[in-house]
């Protein structure tokens, strides 16, 4: 028998969002106003269910060294935070100061603030300063479609062994299928690249937009 993939209609997505933990206030409010202040942009956030996905990740890995590419208003990161636990430490790059202000206030009303260090400028000369050695735990990228391939090869060399690549927006709302323009090709290319690497076996979870979740072997 062939398998049948799951067709995700509107009432299942409410459905399954009502059955799970939902985001508590400080996330409720954060997402309300980076789609109140910033309508046009507020697409890019990450949904709540992948919010409450990667603290999980980071949760039941005990991940405590995790690094952020791409941070826009701060879910994603505030959710990684959390679940690394007061002794963890978050890089997270962006090139938007006007985005990353929100999220530097969301961190900071979470009590995650001190364990984030988030710096501005191309997330490819942030990562070049990285130690160069096995030492992160967790990894999300989540800019820059047309450099996916290229964060990923400076990236998965200092994750441990046993450590958690995840990468969002694999699935492009479909547009890996019949890629038409450079970043439905990042994303392709991306996606093609990954499964190819020796180093990792991989899992694409289609929540939100499609997570690849890698662990390096
Ligand atoms: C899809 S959004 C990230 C969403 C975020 N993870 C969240 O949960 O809300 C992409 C972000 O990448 C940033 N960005 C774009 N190009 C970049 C680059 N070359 N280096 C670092 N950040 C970049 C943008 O400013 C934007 O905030």
């Amino acid at each position: 028998m062939t398998y049948k993939p799951l067709n995700l209609t509107p009432e299942l997505h409410e459905y399954l969002l009502a059955h799970s933990t939902p985001p508590d206030p400080i996330i409720a409010d954060l997402i309300a106003e980076t789609r109140q202040n910033l309508p046009e942009a507020a697409g890019m956030q990450v949904a709540p269910e992948q919010a409450a996905f990667l603290k999980m990740l980071a949760t039941v890995t005990g991940a405590k060294r995790a690094v952020e590419i791409g941070t826009f208003t701060g879910l994603s990161a505030l959710a990684i935070a959390r679940g690394l636990g007061a002794d963890g430490r978050l890089n997270c790059y962006d090139i938007s100061t006007e985005f990353t202000d929100i999220a530097r206030r969301y961190w900071a009303r979470a009590g995650v603030d001190d364990r984030i260090e988030l710096r501005i400028g191309p997330a490819a000369d942030s990562i070049r300063d990285l130690p160069e050695d096995e030492h992160l735990d967790l990894v999300f990228i989540d800019a820059d479609k047309e450099n996916y391939t290229n964060y990923w090869n400076a990236l998965l060399p200092r994750v441990r062994k046993g450590g958690l690549v995840l990468v969002d927006n694999v699935l492009w709302s479909g547009r890996v299928l019949d890629p038409q323009n450079d970043r439905d090709r990042g994303v392709a290319d991306f996606n093609a690249a990954a499964v190819g690497d020796p180093r990792v076996e991989l899992v694409i979870v289609p929540i939100g937009d499609g997570i690849t979740m890698a662990r390096k072997k």
